[in-house]
C-alpha cells in the first residue's frame, strides 16, 4: 500500500476529469485498480488533511485513464471488473458490459415472485457475463437456475463470476442457441428472462465508438428490425414454460409495443411494458395463457 495525502489525491482527480471521462468510471478505475473506494473518497472531504491508501501508484492509475480516453475502451474492460446490483463482476471483451438499467429485471421477477423461500426453477438466455442469473440465483437460494449463452468463452467468464460470488451450486451454464440447451427442461420453468441482443442494424452501425468498437456484435446486434432474436426466444417460449410461467425481456427504448404484438400472436397474457427509471419501456413482459 502506498500513502498519499489527501490534497495530492484530489489535485491529481481534478486533473485527470479536466482530460475528459466521466466521475463513474474514474470511481470505477479508483475503485477496482487503486483500490479506492468511493466511500474513502467522500471521505476525503470532510478529511482534506488526511492520507489516503493506494494500491497502485497515481502515475499507473493516471496512464489507464489515459487509454481509456485515447482508445475510448470502456473503463470496465480496462479494468477487468463491472460493479452491477451488489456484484463485483470480471468482464472482458467477450461480454457485454452489463448496464444499470438491466439491473431492474431482478426486481421484476422479486415483485412477481415475493417469496424468496419459494423453490422456483429459472432460465436466462443470453447469460453473457452472468450477471441477472447470479443475481437471481443469490436471492433465490432455494431455487435452481439455467443460463445459456452461444458464446463459450462468455460461460467461461459467467461460471467464475457465479463461483466468485456465491456458495452455492444452484445455478448451471449451458452452450448453444437461445432454447436448445435446454431440451431436457421443457414445461418445466416458473419463469425465463433474457436481454437479448436487440439493437436494429441501422441503429447498431452508428453505436458510440466505445461500444461498437469494444463490445461483442452477438450480444447487441438484434436483425434487421432489432426482433430477430426475441421473436425466435417467444416463439419457443412456450415449449419450455410452465403453464402460466412467465417470460421476462428487454427490450430496446421502442420496441415494447411491437413485442407486445409478438406476444399477444404466441397466446401470452397478462402482458405488461414496464418502465426503466428513466420512463422508458425497457421490459415486456408476459404469461404463458
Ligand atoms: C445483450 S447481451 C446480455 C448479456 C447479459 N445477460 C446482460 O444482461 O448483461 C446478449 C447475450 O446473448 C448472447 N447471444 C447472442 N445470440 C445468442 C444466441 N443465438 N443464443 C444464445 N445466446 C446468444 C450473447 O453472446 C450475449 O451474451
Amino acid at each position: 500500500m502506498l500513502s498519499i495525502s489527501v490534497e495530492e489525491f484530489l489535485i491529481w482527480k481534478k486533473k485527470q476529469l479536466s482530460k475528459g471521462g466521466d466521475h463513474q468510471s474514474l470511481a470505477v478505475l479508483l475503485d477496482c485498480v487503486g483500490g479506492v473506494s468511493k466511500s474513502d473518497i467522500n471521505l476525503t472531504t470532510i478529511n482534506p488533511q488526511g492520507i489516503l491508501h493506494l494500491k497502485k501508484k497515481l502515475e499507473f492509475l493516471e496512464s489507464v485513464w489515459d487509454d481509456h480516453l485515447l482508445k475510448s475502451c470502456p473503463i470496465q474492460y480496462l479494468c477487468g471488473i463491472a460493479f452491477w446490483r451488489d456484484l463485483n463482476l470480471k468482464v472482458t471483451n467477450k461480454v457485454l458490459i452489463p448496464r444499470p438499467e438491466t439491473e431492474l429485471i431482478v426486481d421484476i421477477v422479486s415483485n412477481i415472485f415475493r417469496r424468496k423461500s419459494e423453490k422456483l426453477f429459472f432460465a436466462e438466455l443470453g447469460t453473457g457475463s452472468g450477471a441477472i442469473s447470479i443475481a437471481l440465483a443469490l436471492a433465490y437460494p432455494l431455487s435452481n437456475g439455467v443460463a445459456t449463452d452461444i458464446d463459450q468463452d462468455a460461460l467461461e467468464i459467467a461460471t467464475k463470476n457465479f463461483i466468485n460470488s456465491s456458495k452455492q451450486s444452484n445455478l448451471k451454464f449451458y452452450c448453444g442457441n437461445w432454447w436448445s440447451p435446454l431440451e431436457n427442461f421443457k414445461g418445466k420453468l416458473d419463469f425465463a428472462v433474457s436481454n437479448p441482443p436487440y439493437i436494429p442494424k441501422d441503429t447498431y452501425e452508428k453505436l458510440p465508438k466505445e461500444v461498437k468498437n469494444f463490445e461483442p456484435k452477438v450480444a447487441l446486434l438484434g436483425g434487421q428490425d432489432g426482433l430477430k432474436h426475441i421473436r425466435e426466444i417467444i416463439q419457443k417460449a412456450p415449449l419450455f414454460l410452465k403453464e402460466k410461467g412467465w417470460l421476462i425481456l428487454e427490450n430496446h427504448f421502442d420496441q415494447g409495443e411491437k413485442v407486445k404484438k409478438i406476444l399477444i400472436k404466441n397466446k401470452f397474457s397478462s402482458i405488461e411494458i414496464v418502465k426503466d427509471l428513466s420512463g422508458i419501456g425497457r421490459f415486456t413482459i408476459g404469461r404463458y395463457k
